[in-house]
């Protein structure tokens, strides 16, 4: 546990909001867990504590329907609602209103700067990015807003550590932190390949896997990730930079009009 977090509050329980929530509950923490999808709540909170439990960790492991409830103590607040900006700017300002003045400020946004999103809270010294990849990857973006004191980030720093996941520390802003932009290189020289019709998707699959000695190669993972949500991010870095050379294959697009989204839809690159 980090001295000074003792509570840690996550706000939004989707997809990545569980797993952030999951994992944290197996350290020390009291943790208080807050979505607007109330009904899933009290299942959720009883999976974690049996998690805890199995662990031998302590902290009590609580959920709330009442934003203000849910951060009135805490010490640390990740958000993990939707990636809408506006949406974020509104639930930090919640945030701000009924959480401690000492209490930390993390956005989960996959693309968000926390730059951004900071203008809703008057605490910009005690915001910052805390970017969880999915499936329990071990590894967090870290990264600083405008204001964002050393003594924030390194508090956040070692929040990821006492987690046992790694911090990669963003030392400035940049789009797509430190893994996403290596991940965003590879996707998108493969979708080139793919709709290009350079190569197949098993060739460059299979040339990945002999590469790095992992089991999958980019095009499972983009149909693990789903397509609508591959093609969506994509579109956030085309309309961020405005190069065409960064838009998204038609095909793709083409793909997810045909509803063919990956695993999820068992119809992507692969047929599952
Ligand atoms: N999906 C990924 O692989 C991934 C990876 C890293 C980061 N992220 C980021 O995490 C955030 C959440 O993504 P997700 O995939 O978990 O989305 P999700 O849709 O699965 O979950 C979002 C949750 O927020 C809840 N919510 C909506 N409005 C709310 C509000 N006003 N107050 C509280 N809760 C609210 C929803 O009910 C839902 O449970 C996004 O910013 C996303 O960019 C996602």
């Amino acid at each position: 546990m980090v001295n000074d977090i003792k509570i840690v509050a996550v706000i939004g329980a989707g997809f990545l909001g569980k797993q952030i929530a999951s994992q944290t509950a197996f350290y020390d923490y009291t943790l208080r867990i807050y979505d607007v999808q109330t009904e899933m709540l009290e299942i959720l909170v009883k999976k974690i504590k049996r998690k805890k439990k199995k662990k031998g960790a302590v902290g009590e492991v609580t959920y709330h329907i009442d934003l203000a409830e849910a951060v009135t103590d805490a010490d640390l607040i990740i958000e993990a609602v939707p990636e809408r900006l506006e949406l974020k700017k509104k639930i930090f300002s919640q945030i701000e209103e009924a959480a401690p003045p000492h209490a930390i400020i993390a956005t989960n946004s996959s693309s968000i700067p926390v730059s951004r999103i900071e203008e809703a809270v008057k605490r910009k010294d005690k915001v910052m990015n805390m970017h969880f990849y999915h499936q329990g990857i071990p590894m967090v973006d870290i990264m600083k807003g405008t204001e964002t004191s050393d003594d924030t980030f390194e508090k956040g720093k070692k929040f990821v550590e006492s987690i046992e996941f790694t911090p990669l520390v963003v030392k400035k802003e940049c789009y797509g932190f430190v893994f996403n932009r290596l991940w965003r290189a590879c996707k998108k020289e493969a979708l080139e390949i793919w709709a290009g019709g350079y190569a197949d998707i098993e060739t460059v699959d299979t040339a990945w896997k002999i590469f790095t000695g992992m089991s999958f190669g980019p095009f499972t993972l983009m149909d693990n990730i789903g397509l609508d949500t591959v093609y969506n991010v994509e579109m956030s870095y085309y309309k961020e930079s405005g190069d065409p050379r960064d838009k998204p294959p038609q095909a793709l697009k083409d793909m997810i009009d045909r509803g063919e989204l990956g695993a999820k839809t068992k119809k992507g690159f692969y047929t599952y």
